[in-house]
């Protein structure tokens, strides 16, 4: 390490130090901007919690249709709690019901048939039906729609 005996020596020294440093934090956030740039963060999911009632509005072993700000979804309650899916057959988009006695949903035009946990178990649907969150709090029932 270099010993400094001046003011001149001193001050030329400080100031190189102070433009180094700057230099460092500028081309530091230049990066981090330029990286940000290369691999931008998702877009954030947004969701909206919709009042359907207490438990007692779908009683045991039913599943009851709403529309909740557009979509239709099927609220289920078994033993295993309450959960909510969406109506919209994952075939084609018709409207599935549900078949109490077997206990599946069923979709009227190409006979698909899903499970009660929304699982594609019967027919052309490629995949299970769109699953939302229930959430209980104070006694009430929330579904979490989520808006992409
Ligand atoms: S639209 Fe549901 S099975 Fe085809």
């Amino acid at each position: 390490m270099a010993i400094i005996h001046d003011d001149a020596g001193r001050r030329r020294f400080l100031s190189q130090a102070v433009m180094g440093f700057g230099l460092l934090f500028g081309m530091g956030t230049l990066a981090l901007r330029f990286a940000q740039f290369l691999v931008p963060s998702p877009k954030p999911r947004r969701y909206e919690a919709v009042l359907i009632g207490t438990e007692s509005k779908v009683p045991l072993g039913e599943a009851v249709p709403m529309d909740l700000g557009g979509h239709k979804i099927m609220v289920l309650r078994s033993d295993e709690g309450v959960v909510a899916f969406s109506r919209r057959c994952t075939d084609l988009g018709c409207l599935v019901s549900w078949n109490k006695e077997q206990g599946e949903f069923v979709c009227p035009c190409h006979q698909g048939r899903f499970d009660k946990n929304g699982k594609n178990i019967a027919g052309p649907p490629p995949r299970p039906l769109d699953r939302f969150d229930v959430v209980k709090r104070g006694g009430q029932l929330y579904v979490n729609i989520q808006n992409v």
